[in-house]
């Protein structure tokens, strides 16, 4: 870090420090926001710059965007113990990235594994956030004892997922409707191919009821138990949530008149995970999208929002590449990405009614892993460092 730089990120420091509830080391290397809850594990949090390198950010994201929607990071319980200080400082809003998906949280009929998921919403409700309650219906990370002994299209092993599928919802509903303002209820039910609406394809849920169906029962049971909770607690909190949303829009538009015309269930909008690329989709066909789901009269949200620097991920080929370079361009040129579609997420507030990134430091993603295993990729705002990237800077910048 040059001497002026590193003299405006102490200036920085002192003047977050203001304004935080307690402010930690006042080391310049240190979180600057300071951490009310950070355990010993946490590595510096929101830092400005130093020996491994970030940028110098001006504001805390949650603040700069009270005006538009709230701003949530996927978490796991690591993220709790190693950048509780970012988490603090910058979002209001919070996701499990696995912790409430029903394989990890119900693993067994008679049997709930708690921990991750509490550790979670009560790291939310002490910080007085809101949560997205990710998911409670996904044909992925499900259980198996919930198809067990069940026969395809039997009217008797019919009746009997759905009495599973209710318990499981009514659960998590109890659990977590105190601090989750949107559930992803269902998740990915529309078919990659084009041709036809609904997945069939690697679907237990869409085997066993023969048809998609359950696509009603998961909202009529999650609306059912928040309605018991409280009447009219249900309002603005059912969401449907699924990936390549500019290429499935009318498919999902299809879903949607279906459960509100035959069905007579009117849920309340539509997450976009939002898993871009640095190159793709444009903000052009993301408008498309989003206008025509406004259009049809549901809200919007931002569910899994990161920004792959590899082009092969939306094709589905998955083709490994030679791992990318991150460097001072591609860095520049994510930023300008991030930059933008912030921009438009703003111009769609408050039909836009949260943005969620993915995770928060680049050491750990999912698409470390995903489509090859061990290729780095730099999708998040924060870099391996846990330390601010570019992307940062240009959403900030407004
Ligand atoms: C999908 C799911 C998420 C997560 C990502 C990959 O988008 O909705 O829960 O599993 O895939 O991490």
């Amino acid at each position: 870090m040059t001497p002026s730089l590193l003299r405006r990120s102490i200036l920085v420091t002192a003047l977050t420090c203001l304004g935080a509830a307690a402010c930690g080391s006042s080391s310049a290397n240190s979180n600057p926001g300071g951490s009310t809850g950070g355990s010993a594990g946490d590595s510096g949090g929101g830092g400005l710059g130093g020996d491994t390198g970030g940028v110098v950010v001006d504001g805390r994201l949650a603040e700069k965007y009270s005006e538009f929607f709230p701003v949530g990071a996927a978490v796991s319980a690591w993220h709790l113990e190693n950048t509780a200080s970012i988490l603090e400082e910058h979002f209001n809003h919070l996701a499990a990235e696995n912790a409430m998906k029903a394989g990890l949280v119900h693993p067994a009929e008679d049997t709930f594994n708690w921990d991750e998921a509490d550790a979670i919403a009560d790291f939310a409700r002490e910080r007085g956030m809101t949560m997205t309650g990710h998911t409670l219906l996904w044909h992925r990370q499900q259980p198996s004892w919930m198809f067990q002994g069940l026969t395809a299209e039997d009217p008797d092993s019919i009746e009997i997922l759905k009495e599973r599928l209710k318990s499981h919802i009514e659960a998590m509903v109890e659990r977590y409707g105190d601090v989750v303002t949107n559930w992803d209820v269902v998740n990915e039910a529309i078919s990659d191919d084009g041709s036809k609406v609904y997945r069939d394809e690697g679907s237990d849920w869409y085997r066993i009821f023969g048809s998609h169906e359950y696509i009603y029962w998961a909202f009529h049971y999650a609306k059912e138990a928040l309605e018991a909770q409280e009447p009219g607690s249900s309002a603005g909190k059912l969401y449907y949530n699924d990936y390549n949303i500019t290429l499935k829009v009318d498919q999902i538009l299809e879903m949607l008149a279906w459960l509100e015309e035959e069905k007579g269930l009117k849920i309340d909008g539509v997450g976009d995970q939002a898993h871009y690329r640095i190159d793709w989709p444009p903000t052009s066909e993301i408008s498309r999208a989003y206008d025509k789901i406004l259009a049809a009269g549901y809200k919007l949200k931002v569910s899994e929002l990161d920004v792959s620097l590899y082009n092969d991920y939306p094709s589905g080929s998955f083709e490994p590449a030679p791992e990318v370079e991150f460097t001072p361009a591609l860095e520049a040129q994510q930023a300008a990405r991030y930059g933008a579609l912030f921009e438009l997420f703003r111009s769609y507030a408050p039909d836009l009614t949260s943005v969620t990134v993915w995770g928060i430091t680049d050491d750990r993603t999912w698409l470390d892993n995903e489509p090859v295993s061990g290729r780095n990729d730099h999708p998040l705002l924060w870099n391996d460092d846990k330390q601010p990237k570019e992307a940062l800077r240009a959403i900030l910048d407004f």
